[in-house]
């Protein structure tokens, strides 16, 4: 492992997705933060939906769980109906937000040049963005999953000022392993994280090594050593193995 590699901090995100009301919510925090009390050199974050976030921001206060959002409109105000802005975001105490996760670019028509808008508005407020990128089945067996993570990549990425991609947290979520139970083997997620580094290295040569690259898709208490034991992969973006506080307890203390 070199000095670079030691010095990205693992960080394990929670993104609960369309689940929990604010009392669930809540509830949640209340029991999760005992358990990750002291839980030293990770970064930890909860992405709860926006009607739960000021209060989940509220129960998360003084502790160093992290609050994210999980999607933010580019612009930073008007006539949007139902959007919310980076600036409301920021407003409640987020320091993340996801972009571009497969459900959003799937169910929701979202492009990359769409989430390149999100990524840009997002560093203006200085909240990081976690950028998502995952090739389907389909373009996996047709051999594309490099060529499709590439232009993904090149796309999301392409509002972000040179100097400025130190600031990004990239998650590689296969689409076919989120919510399936497959998860991507750890010889395959560490190819495709050593190719994001590779193409991240092109467009910020001096930052790439310091980029945290989090894996996603079905990861669980059982297999999350196993994925963070590789040389890129520098965190976790969890889904349904979130919802419990014991089990995302377990994945953020995988070091434990
Ligand atoms: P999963 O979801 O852990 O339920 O597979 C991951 C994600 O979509 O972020």
């Amino acid at each position: 492992m070199t000095t670079s590699e030691n010095a990205r901090k693992p960080i394990l995100a929670a993104n609960w997705k369309m689940h929990k009301t604010v009392q669930e919510s809540v509830d949640f925090v209340t029991a999760l933060l005992p358990l990750v009390e002291g839980a030293q050199g990770v970064d930890i974050v909860i992405a709860p939906p926006f009607t739960a976030l000021e209060r989940v921001g509220t129960a998360l206060a003084g502790s160093a769980v992290q609050l994210a959002a999980q999607n933010v409109n580019p612009e930073e105000k008007g006539a949007f109906t139902g959007e919310v802005a980076p600036s409301m975001l920021e407003d409640v105490g987020c320091r993340l937000a996801i972009v571009g996760h497969s459900e959003r670019r799937a169910l929701f028509g979202e492009s990359s040049e769409f989430v390149a808008r999100k990524t840009a508005a997002l560093l203006e407020r200085s909240i990081q963005a976690i950028v998502c990128v995952g090739e389907t089945l389909a373009e996996r067996e047709a051999d594309r999953a490099f060529s499709v993570i590439e232009e993904q990549l090149k796309g999301s990425l392409a509002l972000v000022p040179d100097d400025r991609g130190g600031e990004l947290v990239i998650a590689y979520e296969p689409v076919w392993a989120i919510g399936t139970g497959k998860t991507a083997t750890p010889d395959m997620a560490q190819e495709m994280h050593a190719f994001i580094r590779a193409q991240l290295g092109k467009r910020f040569p001096s930052d790439a090594d310091s980029i945290r690259i989090q894996y996603g898709g079905s990861v669980k208490p059982d297999n999350v050593r196993d994925l963070m034991s590789r040389a890129d992969i520098d965190g976790a973006l969890v889904g349904g193995a979130s919802l419990d506080p014991q089990s995302f307890a377990q994945i953020a203390l995988f070091e434990a």
